[in-house]
C-alpha cells in the first residue's frame, strides 16, 4: 500500500514536470507563412500572406515566432509591421528563405520602405535574404530619367528592444537597414552587398536612436557602410567590415537648421577597404543648431582609403545649391587611437573645421598612416587638442 502510494505520488510529479514543459513550450507559439498562402516560388506575391501571419503573432499573448522556410518569397510592396495593436510580449521573425523584391522598380520605388517595423517592441528578425532587385533603379536613375527615390530594405521607426541577427541585404533601391527614433537596438552578424556604384545605398543608417549596438558586420556598398545622423545617443559599432563604400560618418548634419546632437560614439576594430573615406565627420556649411560630442575612433585598418581621417564641416556633394554660412556644428571631444595603414590620398588625415565653432578636445594617439609606401601629409583648420605618443603624419592639431 505504501509504495504504491508513492508510485502515484511519483507519477504526479512526473505529469506536472511535463506538463509544465509543454507550458513553456506552447507560451512560444510557432506560426509558419506557408499555412497563411505564402508561395515559396519566387512568383506568387507573398506579402499578404506574411502581413496576415504579423497579424495573428500579434494577438498571441505570449511569445510568438513568425517562421519563413527555405524558399523564394516575393514580396512586391511595402510590407508594414505595426506594434501599435500587438498584445505579444515578443515576436522573433525567424527567416531560412529569400525575400525577393518585384522584377519592376517602380512598384518598390514609389514606397519608402520595403520591409517595415513602426512601434514594435520586443522584436527580432533572425536571419534571411533580403534582395531587393535595386539595379534597375539605379541604372533609371543613372540615365537621369524621371525616377522614383527608392524603398530602403528593412526600417524601423519609434520601436524598441529590436534586434537584427544574421540577415543579410542585396541590392536595396536606397538604405539598406535604417533606425528611426527607435532606443534599446542590437545589430548582430549581418552582411550587406551592393556595387560600390550604387546610389544613396547607405548600408545602416542610424538617427533620432539611442543605445544601439552594431556589432560584426561586413559591408560592401555604393555609400556610407554606416551613417549616423542627428540624435544619435549611445552608439556602439564593433567589428566592421566596410568597403566598397564611402567610410563610417557621423553625418551628414547641419541639413536642417534645427537639429539634435550626436552624443557618445563608439566606432571600435573596424576595417576599410579602398573606401572614398574611412572615419569622417561631416555636416554642411549652414547655421544649424546641432553638435558633435564624445566620439571615440579606436582601433581601425586602412587598405588604401581615399581620405582615412576626415571632418568636413564644408560638405556639399555635388557643389551645387550648396548654403555659405559658417556651419553651426560644434564638434567637441574626438579621440583617434590605433589607426594604422594606407591612404590613397597624400593627404591622409584632414580637418576642415567651423571657422565660427572651431572643433576642440581633439586627440590622437597611436595613428600610422602612409601614402604609397612613403610620407602623407595633414591639412588641417580650426582644429586644437592633443597628440600623444606615435602619430604619423604628424601637424594637424
Ligand atoms: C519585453 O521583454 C521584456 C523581457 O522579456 C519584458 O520584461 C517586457 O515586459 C516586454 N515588453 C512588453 C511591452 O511586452
Ligand atoms: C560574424 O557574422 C558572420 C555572418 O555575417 C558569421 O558567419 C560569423 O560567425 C560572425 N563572427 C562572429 C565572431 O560572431
Ligand atoms: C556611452 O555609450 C556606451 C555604449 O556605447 C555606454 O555603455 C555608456 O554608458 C555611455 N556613456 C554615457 C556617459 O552615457
Ligand atoms: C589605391 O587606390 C588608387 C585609386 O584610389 C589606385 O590608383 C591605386 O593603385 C591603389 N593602390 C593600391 C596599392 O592598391
Ligand atoms: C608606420 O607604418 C609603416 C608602413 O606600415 C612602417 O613601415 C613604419 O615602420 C611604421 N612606423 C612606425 C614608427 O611604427
Ligand atoms: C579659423 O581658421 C582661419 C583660417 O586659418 C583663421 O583665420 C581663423 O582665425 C580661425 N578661427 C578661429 C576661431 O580660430
Amino acid at each position: 500500500m505504501a509504495s504504491s502510494l508513492s508510485l502515484v505520488h511519483i507519477f504526479t510529479i512526473l505529469v506536472t514536470i511535463i506538463m509544465s514543459r509543454f507550458a513553456q513550450f506552447d507560451a512560444r507559439t510557432s506560426l509558419n507563412v506557408l499555412t497563411f498562402g505564402a508561395k515559396p516560388n519566387g512568383v506568387v506575391d507573398s506579402t499578404k500572406a506574411f502581413s496576415d501571419a504579423w497579424d495573428s503573432a500579434c494577438r498571441v499573448e505570449d511569445s510568438a515566432m513568425i517562421y519563413v522556410p527555405k524558399g523564394r518569397y516575393l514580396i512586391g510592396r511595402e510590407l508594414r509591421f505595426e506594434g501599435e495593436s500587438c498584445k505579444s510580449r515578443e515576436i522573433t521573425l525567424r527567416i531560412d528563405g529569400t525575400l525577393i523584391g518585384p522584377q519592376d522598380y517602380r512598384l518598390l520605388g514609389k514606397e519608402q520602405n520595403w520591409f517595415s517595423f513602426v512601434g514594435v517592441h520586443n522584436v527580432t528578425v533572425l536571419g534571411g535574404s533580403f534582395d531587393a532587385k535595386g539595379s534597375t533603379l539605379w541604372s533609371c536613375k543613372a540615365n537621369g530619367q524621371n525616377c522614383p527615390e527608392g524603398a530602403t530594405t528593412l526600417r524601423f521607426m519609434d520601436s524598441y528592444n529590436v534586434k537584427i541577427i544574421g540577415v543579410l541585404s542585396l541590392n536595396s533601391q536606397l538604405f539598406h537597414i535604417a533606425i528611426n527614433r527607435c532606443n534599446n537596438v542590437k545589430i548582430e552578424d549581418i552582411r550587406i552587398i551592393a556595387p560600390d556604384d550604387s546610389p544613396n545605398t547607405d548600408g545602416i543608417h542610424i538617427q533620432k536612436s539611442t543605445d544601439i549596438e552594431v556589432r560584426n558586420a561586413s559591408i560592401k556598398t555604393g555609400d556610407d557602410c554606416i551613417s549616423i545622423g542627428p540624435g544619435t545617443k549611445n552608439l556602439m559599432v564593433d567589428g566592421i567590415t566596410c568597403g566598397p563604400g564611402h567610410g563610417i560618418s557621423i553625418g551628414s548634419l547641419a541639413k536642417d537648421l534645427e537639429e539634435e546632437g550626436v552624443v557618445n560614439v563608439t566606432v571600435k576594430k573596424a576595417v576599410f577597404v579602398r573606401t572614398d573615406n574611412g572615419l569622417r565627420i561631416k555636416s554642411w556649411p549652414r547655421h544649424s543648431k546641432g553638435f558633435v560630442e564624445r566620439v571615440r575612433f579606436l582601433g581601425a585598418l586602412m587598405v588604401n582609403v581615399s581620405y582615412p581621417i576626415l571632418i568636413d564641416q564644408n560638405y556639399c556633394p555635388g557643389d551645387s545649391y550648396c548654403p555659405t554660412e559658417e556651419s553651426g556644428i560644434k564638434i567637441n571631444d574626438v579621440i583617434y587611437s590605433g589607426i594604422m595603414g594606407t591612404s590613397a590620398t597624400k593627404v591622409a588625415i584632414k580637418m576642415d573645421c567651423s571657422e565660427r565653432f572651431p572643433c576642440t578636445q581633439i586627440r590622437m594617439q597611436a595613428i600610422n598612416l602612409t601614402y604609397r609606401g612613403g610620407a602623407a601629409t595633414t591639412s588641417c583648420i580650426n582644429a586644437s587638442g592633443k597628440q600623444l605618443g606615435l602619430v604619423i603624419p604628424n601637424g594637424c592639431l
